[in-house]
């Protein structure tokens, strides 16, 4: 099953807000829909976001009128991961030609994915196995499974790789705050898969590193700069100064389509603030179902702050592996 497809003249995804409860598939006919579900992070992850991207040109190619407004709508949807305007202005050079055109580029975007999914399963698993020996035990973020992709996966993909070769000893899905893209996704990507896991609070990630109970980071990204900085989810960095600190390797597994040369460094990265609801407007029901958070957003002297990814400086890394290559960062390769 695919995350993100052509089905039928409109545009099929897998609704990621209704998981792990409801496996659903919602259709989807207008730019507006798409950039809604987008928004809502109904389709999310950076390769799924290009396939989107570009899939949602061949929705507006129906209406060269309003063809360019729709596309704009789709490039600045999400500001972080580069491949949702990248896919969307690959797939609108073809507007001239018509929508056929612009459909199959679409598609080639979308099958590129696939292809890239596999390569980096097997690259990023091989790498694994050499940084770390036999049986490495992984903390992974966020989720960059299959549901981040079209299937397979980033660095999901590399530790489901290693699983099927009998060569994993564990991983640790770190929850992923505040919207628990790893609590909810990647554990039930991890348990369809036949993988044993357990959920860790982000917070926990640096000290089981500490413990010794983690030989390596695994982890995807949304942008990758010049550099060699890293932006991901929001409590990627911390990962990667624990990883520093307790002297295990940080490895960052994503596709070309990810790499941005254009963008210098993670300075120039425009982080999507999510705003404040996300962070307060929750209730624990272990300290009591009508017990409100700390502060409730309703106090106008009470804010939030709400990055949805940060920078890992390049240092902290240790390769970045794509479906052509690995950067060994820490040999001193550059992107
Ligand atoms: O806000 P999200 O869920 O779209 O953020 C996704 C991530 O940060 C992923 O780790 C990243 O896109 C890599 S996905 C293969």
């Amino acid at each position: 099953m695919r995350t993100i497809d052509w089905v039928d003249d409109a545009i099929e995804i897998i609704d990621q807000t209704a998981l792990p409860g409801r496996l659903t598939v919602l259709r989807l006919n207008t730019v507006e829909e798409l950039v809604a579900a987008i928004q809502r992070l109904a389709v999310r992850g950076a390769p799924a976001l290009g396939v989107a991207g570009a899939l949602g040109v061949a929705l507006a190619a129906r209406d060269p009128e309003r063809a360019p407004a729709a596309v704009r709508l789709l490039e600045t949807a999400r500001p972080t991961a580069v491949n949702l305007a990248r896919g969307a202005r690959r797939a609108a050079a073809r507007l001239p030609e018509g929508p056929a055109a612009v459909l199959a580029e679409a598609l080639a975007v979308r099958d590129e994915e696939i292809a890239a999914s596999a390569a980096m399963a097997t690259l990023g698993a091989d790498l694994l196995a050499e940084l770390c020996g036999a049986r490495p035990r992984l903390l992974t973020h966020c989720n960059t499974g299959a549901l981040a992709a079209v299937v397979g996966g980033t660095a999901l993909g590399a530790v489901l790789e290693l699983h099927r070769r009998d060569g994993l000893g564990g991983v640790v899905a770190s929850e992923t705050r505040p919207l628990l893209q790893g609590a909810r996704l990647t554990a039930w990507e991890l348990g369809r898969a036949g993988v044993p896991y357990r959920v860790a609070v982000d917070g926990a990630g640096p000290f089981l590193m500490a413990r010794g109970e983690v030989d390596a980071v695994v982890l995807g990204a949304d942008r990758i700069c010049a550099n060699g900085d890293v932006v991901n989810k929001i409590g990627s960095y911390a990962h990667a100064l624990g990883a520093r600190r307790a002297g295990i390797p940080f490895v960052v597994v994503a596709p070309e389509s990810t790499v941005d040369l254009e963008t210098p460094g993670g300075a120039q990265v425009e982080i999507e603030d999510r705003g404040a609801d996300e962070v307060l407007g929750y209730r624990l029901p272990a300290v009591g179902a009508d017990q409100p958070p700390a502060a409730d957003g309703a106090d106008p002297a009470v804010g939030a702050v709400n990055p949805a990814f940060d920078v890992t400086p390049h240092e902290l890394v240790t390769a970045i592996v794509t479906e052509r290559r690995v950067i060994r960062l820490d040999r001193g390769e550059r992107v």
